[in-house]
Formats: C-alpha cells, sequence, structure tokens
C-alpha cells in the first residue's frame, strides 16, 4: 500500500535509493563480520573516554562512502566519522557502526545505519543489524519491511504495559539527569530496556519487540534511517513540544502511546544536562 502523499516521482526515487542503501549496508556489515577481531581495539575516544571508535568504524565508513560516491558522485554524505561532505538535493546520513561499545564488547547488538534524504526529507532508510541478520528497511510511503515481511508497530498499549528502549550518552552530566529521568519513568511503565544502539531500537517499536523508546542525545546518524522505519510501521516519530526528532530528545511510539510518553517525560524537562 502506498501512502497518498509521496508523489510518483518521489517514490520511485525512493524505491531506487533503498536499493542501494540496502546493498551497501550489506556489504558493509559482511566487511564487519569478517574483519571484526576477537576484541576489538579503540583507535580513539571522543565526547569522553567510554564515547569509543574503532578503526573498523572508520573502515566501514569509508567503504560506504566509496560505494555512495561510486554510484552518485553529487550526493552529499554525512557520516558519523567523516562528518558533512558535498552538497546537493541527495544527502546520505551514515552511521557505519551504531552500538560501537557492543561491537567492542562482542555482544550481538549493533548496526550499520544508512538513510536517505532527498531536499531535506528522508526518504530510504536501512538499518543492518549485522550479529542477527536482520536487515531493516524503508522507503517513503512505502512501508517498513523485514525479510520480505511488512512491519506494524504494537499500537493500544497503556504506558503502564508498555515496554520502553532507551539509551544513555557518553557525559556523566547528561548521564546524571537521564538516571534522574528514567527514575521517575520506570515505576511508570512495564519495563526498560538498554540495548545500545539506537538504530535498532528504533526498528524494534517498527517490529512490535518494544512499544516506545526515548532518548537525549542520539544525534541524526542514530535515528535517521530507524526513525523512518518506524513511522513506515506506524509509529510517531519526533521530538518534545512538535519539534521534530533532535539531539535534544527523540521519541517513539504508536500514536496514544507517544503522546502518554511525551506527558510523561515533558515535565521532567529531560534536555538538559547537570
Ligand atoms: C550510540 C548508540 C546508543 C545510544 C547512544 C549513541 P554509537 O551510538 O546508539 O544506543 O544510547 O546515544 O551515541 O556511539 O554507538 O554510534
Amino acid at each position: 500500500m502506498s501512502d497518498p502523499v509521496v508523489s510518483d516521482a518521489v517514490a520511485s526515487e525512493a524505491a531506487g535509493l533503498v536499493e542501494l542503501a540496502e546493498r551497501i549496508a550489506r556489504e558493509a556489515g559482511e566487511m564487519l563480520l569478517a574483519k571484526r577481531p576477537a576484541r576489538p581495539e579503540v583507535l580513539a575516544t571522543k565526547s569522553s573516554p567510554t564515547d569509543v571508535v574503532t578503526a573498523l568504524d572508520k573502515a566501514s565508513e569509508e567503504l560506504i562512502r566509496t560505494r555512495i560516491r561510486q554510484a552518485r558522485p553529487d550526493d552529499a554524505i554525512l557520516g558519523e566519522e567523516g562528518g558533512s561532505t558535498g552538497d546537493g538535493r541527495v544527502r546520505w546520513i551514515v552511521d557505519p557502526i551504531d552500538g560501537t561499545v557492543n561491537f567492542l564488547y562482542g555482544l550481538p547488538e549493533w548496526s550499520v545505519s544508512i538513510a536517505v534524504e532527498v531536499d531535506g526529507q528522508v526518504v530510504a532508510g536501512v538499518v543492518n543489524v549485522v550479529p542477527r541478520g536482520e536487515v531493516f528497511t524503508a522507503a517513503k510511503g512505502a512501508g517498513a519491511w523485514l525479510a520480505g515481511e511488512r512491519l506494524r508497530c504494537n499500537t493500544g498499549v497503556p504506558l503502564e504495559q508498555a515496554l520502553i528502549a532507551t539509551g544513555f550518552g557518553y557525559g556523566p552530566g547528561r548521564r546524571a539527569v537521564q538516571a534522574e529521568v528514567l527514575a521517575r519513568v520506570v515505576p511508570r511503565v512495564r519495563d526498560i530496556r538498554r540495548g545500545g544502539s539506537a538504530a535498532s531500537d528504533l526498528c524494534s517499536v517498527a517490529a512490535g519487540r518494544v512499544d516506545g523508546y526515548y532518548e537525549r542525545g542520539p544525534q541524526d546518524w542514530d535515528y535517521a534511517a530507524g526513525g523512518l522505519i518506524a513511522a513506515e510501521a506506524g509509529a510517531r516519530f519526533g521530538g518534545l513540544h512538535g519539534k521534530p526528532a533532535n539531539p535534544g530528545m527523540t521519541l517513539c511510539a504508536a500514536p496514544g502511546l507517544f503522546e502518554e510518553l511525551h506527558a510523561l517525560l515533558a515535565p521532567l524537562n529531560p534536555e538538559r544536562d547537570s
């Protein structure tokens, strides 16, 4: 079923982009699995000593950038490790390994996330949760898919029955506030999950493996692809007070639960650090 607000031109452009993004995300995943040593070494740290980069984050992004350039040399690219390059109406948003700490420890919850924006709107998204061999895809208006099955998020779940995924930033001041907020959320919901990859968490909303997700801190590359996948599975994906999803706060859940989660979080002023 196609979304009537999406024109045929956008739909066909999105279909081509998602196909290419999927091919590239699969190739990057295969490379990462083949090259991941038993215990990858930390190459550098970023915002804090626990915010790590491995050589394979860099190698994965380089591979993805090369493939995009070969196929579409005029497109812009934003990557977690390499920043912004180029400009153009089509922009690729790449997280070469989302869940780097899981990757480092050998936990099976890390992903390659690739989204494509056309004229500022995300129209294609692919999240390859590599250790699980699961590749989630979505094209704007054409639904969210996993292994040939169309995804639908859970609906009609009240807050007190909801399983909610979240995550934490790397800085102690941010984490202190996140813990304070969490202390107010846990008593109000079924339970909390902290998977370690925001992209994968959003796909879990799409697949009904959790009911909702919220987090302060994730960047475009963490949520652009997963956000489209969740939205195409029927979820609402956004920020606080009607804003689009942004690093201040990202929320995702079926309509109804989204509003309940928003009503719980907004008064806690969660977009701050101590
Ligand atoms: C992180 C993961 C994690 C989330 C952090 C992100 P990275 O991305 O998505 O689940 O809690 O906010 O920074 O650093 O592994 O690419």
